[in-house]
């Protein structure tokens, strides 16, 4: 066996990478240790800070079991867990961009990320440009001597497709760029970004890690060359995560193999016996055969998860909306990757590139863990009333 587990099977290694039952009297799961003071023994420790924990806001032995389990996933250097997933989308990027900078992000990211450049980052002073989801190796023609970072995101946000990520790193480190991806749809469990050549893989722990939809985390595993920064970048910022929503991430991630392959074939059941109800006009799930992406998502993925759109034939917000306001299992609200099934109405607005055309209005599902004949009934309830306008 090889030291770090790596050849075990993955739900070998979600039950028992962190932490090290011995450390503390062998109780299974490691302590949630509250706090902000440590104590050094004298002064000399104190003043040259030799000691592996110094203050609460560096890390705490809580969050090192985290950051250990997913660094074993992800096969980084080492990994920041912070409070949201949109903190592990702005830490990264305020931590490595400065003004004077450019940054090419994928046209096609999830919207808070896109406020944030466009707000926040363009006022730092920073040069945010954003590309085609289809660009693969083409980047490289959009690289400019001051291209700090490229940033993708894959499949994207809401409308699915699949970026070339071995052909974006690679332009982009040939041109010196740094490549950040939210993974957080496919989970280092069905994607690994640092296997692809990207340098900082990001994600949103609130969907599958945390999988309940009861707490708000993220993580950021960087490889050898950029852990140094991300880590100090985390600790300049202080945005540090209580103990108990860190360890309720690390006991969801013991289960996420086994709800993922539920989500998964739950999620590909609904979304192939939906290309051929009355109403639809397209699914948007890379993981289908007729997804324009297909190829790409095969090649690179090693599994899909459980959230995908649908787009009705025709029609407009009216109908959408009332598809959404007929459903009875399916919650009307934000966020994904827990136990129950939810859906949106999709707003393309924003979007400069990725936006089209579609022959209707787009509603994105959020397969949970329920029965899948349930959840087929639920959705025909979605597509009669939207044909009945
Ligand atoms: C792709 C993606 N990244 C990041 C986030 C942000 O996660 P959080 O809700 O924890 O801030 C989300 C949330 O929906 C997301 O869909």
């Amino acid at each position: 066996m090889a030291k770090d587990g790596s050849e075990m099977g993955i739900n070998t290694r979600l039950a028992h990478s962190g932490n090290n039952p011995r450390d503390y009297f062998g109780f299974v799961n490691p302590p949630v240790v509250h706090a902000s003071t440590v104590l050094y023994p004298d002064a000399a420790s104190m003043a040259a800070r030799s000691q592996k924990y110094t203050y609460g806001t560096r890390g705490t032995p809580t969050t090192d079991a985290l950051a250990l389990a997913v660094d074993a996933l992800e096969g980084s250097a080492g990994t920041i867990v912070v409070p949201s997933g949109l903190a592990a989308v702005t830490i990264p990027l305020l931590t490595f961009v400065s003004a004077g900078d450019h940054l090419l992000i994928v046209d096609s990211v999830y919207h808070p990320t896109r406020n944030f450049a466009d707000t926040m980052l363009k006022r730092l002073g920073v040069e945010v440009e954003y590309y085609d989801p289809h660009v693969g190796a083409g980047i490289a023609a959009l690289v400019k001597p001051n291209t700090k970072v490229v940033f993708t995101e894959s499949p994207a946000s809401n409308t699915f497709e699949v970026q070339d990520i071995p052909a974006i790193a690679k332009a982009a480190r040939a041109a010196g760029a740094i490549v950040m991806m939210d993974n957080t749809w496919a989970t280092p469990l069905y994607f690994k970004p640092l296997d692809h050549g990207v340098d900082i893989s990001i994600h949103a722990a609130t969907k599958y890690p945390a999988g309940h939809s009861d707490v708000l985390l993220g993580t950021v595993s960087a490889n050898e060359a950029c852990w140094k920064q991300l880590y100090e970048g985390f600790c300049t910022l202080g945005c540090c995560s209580g103990p108990d929503d860190v360890y309720q991430v690390l006991r969801g991630l013991r289960t996420m193999g086994v709800r993922l392959e539920h989500h998964q074939k739950s999620a590909l059941a609904i979304a192939a016996w939906l290309e051929g109800q009355p109403g639809v006009a397209r699914v948007l799930h890379p993981a289908l055969p007729s997804h324009p992406d297909y190829a790409v998502w095969k090649r690179d993925f090693c599994g899909s998860s459980g959230i995908f759109s649908v787009v009705l034939k025709g029609g407009g917000q009216r109908q959408q909306h009332a598809f959404l306001d007929a459903l009875k299992i399916f919650g009307l609200g934000y966020s994904w990757g827990g136990y129950e099934s939810l859906a949106v109405p999709v707003f393309l607005g924003d979007r400069k590139i990725a936006k089209g055309p579609y022959d209707g209005p787009l509603i994105r599902l959020q397969i949970g863990l329920e029965d899948v004949e349930d959840l087929k009934a639920d959705i025909k309830r979605g597509l009669e009333a939207a044909a009945a306008i």
